[in-house]
């Protein structure tokens, strides 16, 4: 299925489920929701008891009756039914004063590129579940590209690698085409993991979620150089709570088998484009987008793996949402034909 940019300039709300978080875009408002997604639900009565970043924080704490839910997998509605709740309980009344002023809503919300028909049937399934007459579904990877700033419709090449929570997708674009794509199952969390897991193999260390990211920084302040970092967690063993110190060259080893499969797909989109699009590809580089494009020192990584200029967008977590919410005001304009029309 294919949309064009006249029927996006249609739709008043613009949704991108994600694995991590859920953002909606609201016309003429711009980015109404931000939030992890996560649903708190009671097992015993199905009432729902938090959603976003509440019931986040009660991932590992709660008690037996309490279960937190997370309704998106690798980019794709796994849970309609409490994808739809958590939609509807982020939105609030916003969702019914746009209802109200636009009963026959039209929706957009990004896909993953090369989406099964199950999984765009599963983010069509939802939006018409909350109401929406109509959902057109967008390529995540062009919508990110043009909420990052670069010239998708131009006749010129392209590069981004988007970094998600589950997955990682890079594409060369030009004329607002997808050139080349390539998917690999490696984004925020699966990185994180290689950090928990080396943690608790090497130091007999369980690491809370929230104290990887500091780790991440220390790992990037000496690229190059060998260095330690205190590293504050639970004895596997005791479960008393200890600090321990970690080399950040043996956390950066644990990470080379994810990082190694993303370099290869860009590796590999680069092997299939014509050697013209690579020549411009030489000077405009790559440009990074989506929240794991923030991990500290890998614009550098990978700078070094390919000897390409690599950039990373401004605000790169809301580069997709941005980028439907840009096609829905009608700012994207195609120069030589619709960038998404066939
Ligand atoms: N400053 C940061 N440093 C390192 N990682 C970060 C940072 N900010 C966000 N992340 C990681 O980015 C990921 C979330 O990215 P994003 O919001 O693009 O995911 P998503 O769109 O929900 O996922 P997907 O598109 O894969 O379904 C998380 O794994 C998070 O750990
Ligand atoms: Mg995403």
């Amino acid at each position: 299925m294919t949309v064009s940019l006249e029927q996006l300039r249609r739709c008043s709300v613009a949704v991108d489920l994600g694995a991590a978080r859920t953002r909606v875009y609201l016309k003429r408002f711009g980015v109404i929701v931000d939030a992890p997604s996560a649903v708190a639900v009671n097992t015993r009565s199905g009432a729902l008891i938090a959603v976003g970043a509440p019931a986040e924080r009660m991932v590992g704490r709660t008690p037996e009756h309490i279960r937190v839910v997370r309704p998106v997998a690798g980019g794709t509605v796994v849970d309609i039914d409490m994808a739809r709740r958590m939609l509807r309980a982020l939105l609030g009344d916003r969702l019914r004063r746009a209802w109200r002023r636009r009963p026959t809503l039209r929706a957009a919300v990004c896909v993953p590129h090369g989406a099964e028909p199950l999984a765009r049937r599963a983010a069509v399934e939802t939006l018409t579940g909350l109401g929406a007459r109509r959902v057109e579904l967008v390529d995540g990877l062009i919508a990110a590209a043009v909420g990052s700033g670069l010239p998708v419709t131009e006749p010129e090449a392209t590069m981004i690698v988007l970094c998600g929570a589950s997955t990682s997708h890079t594409a060369v674009l030009s004329l607002g085409s997808i050139v080349a794509a390539e998917t690999v199952p490696v984004g925020g969390e699966v990185i994180d993991r290689a950090v928990v897991q080396h943690l608790r193999s090497h130091h007999e260390l369980l690491l809370p979620g929230q104290a990887v990211h500091p780790l991440h920084l220390a790992m990037s302040v000496a690229p190059a150089g060998r260095s330690e970092a205190e590293v504050y967690g639970r004895d596997v063993t005791t479960g008393r709570f200890r600090t321990v110190s970690v080399d950040t060259d043996d956390v950066r080893a644990a990470l080379r088998p994810p990082l190694t499969s993303l370099v290869d797909a860009i590796r590999g989109v680069l092997r299939q484009c014509q050697p013209d699009l690579v020549a411009d590809l030489a000077d405009r580089g790559i440009t990074l987008v989506g929240g794991s494009a923030a991990l500290p020192g890998l614009d550098t990584m990978l700078r070094q793996a390919t000897g390409m200029p690599v950039r990373v967008a401004e605000q790169p977590a809301v580069c997709a949402v941005e980028g439907l919410g840009a096609m829905l005001e009608g700012r994207v304009r195609p120069l030589h034909r619709d960038p998404l029309g066939r």
